[in-house]
């Protein structure tokens, strides 16, 4: 099934609430990112920012974290709402760790790679984990183009997690390409710019959906 999750960063961030609602109707998880200035050289939302804005929608909070030691911060991001949490493979905190306490918290677990990283890295997670999210831009920044080599990734993942399982794309998406990436197996696309920084938000997260939905068809 396509799935739709508009991310946060590339939202006005002096109305966050109005911003959400604009989209939650066409939308089927809020994707937000978490950056620590270490693990990428940016800072974004942190736990307030989660607690605050689960009190505004129901919507599903699919939280992101690019931080350096994740294992440190998963329990306080599930009691702030968090609803899937994911964590990288290239941060040093050992990765079936993070996804046993995710999903001990009875949230779900993701694993995200970056675009350079060989999809065998995650391998051994495959069975534990509910979604994978490989990464289209190098992590840190909005508004980036989409790395061609991450490409070659996607229909090795799916290959490797099943039909099932969420696969999800982050980074330089938007209508005119993310069709390509449902052809190669994504399901679910996350669209910074593409959503959010458009006039419509609304009417862009529709026009996703049906691209998306029509490489499906393909
Ligand atoms: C990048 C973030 C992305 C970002 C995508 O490090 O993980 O989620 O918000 O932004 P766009 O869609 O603008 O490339
Ligand atoms: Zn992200």
């Amino acid at each position: 099934m396509i799935k739709i999750a508009p991310s946060l960063l590339a939202a006005n961030i002096s109305k966050l609430g109005e911003e959400i609602k604009k989209i939650e109707d066409y939308s089927d998880m809020l994707h937000i990112d978490v950056m620590d200035g270490h693990f990428v050289p940016n800072i974004s939302f942190g736990v307030p920012v989660v607690a605050g804005l689960r009190k505004i929608t129901s919507m599903q909070f699919d939280v992101h974290l690019m931080i350096e030691n994740p294992l440190k911060y998963i329990e306080s991001f599930a009691k702030a709402g968090a609803d899937i949490i994911t964590v990288h493979i290239e941060a040093p905190d050992n990765a079936m760790k993070c996804i046993q306490l995710i999903k001990s918290l009875g949230k779900k677990a993701g694993i995200a790679l970056n675009p350079d990283t060989p999809p065998e890295k995650i391998k051994y997670l495959t069975d534990d984990i509910d979604m994978v999210l490989q990464m289209t831009v190098f992590p840190g920044f909005g508004g980036q183009s989409m790395e061609k080599q991450a490409l070659a990734n996607i229909p090795k993942i799916r290959e490797m997690i099943g039909g099932k399982k969420d696969l999800q794309a982050d980074g330089g998406i938007y209508a005119e390409n993310c069709g390509k990436l449902v052809g190669l197996g994504v399901n679910v696309i996350v669209s910074g710019t593409g959503i959010f920084g458009q006039k419509d938000s609304a009417a862009a997260a529709k026009e996703i959906r049906k691209a998306a939905i029509s490489g499906e068809a393909r």
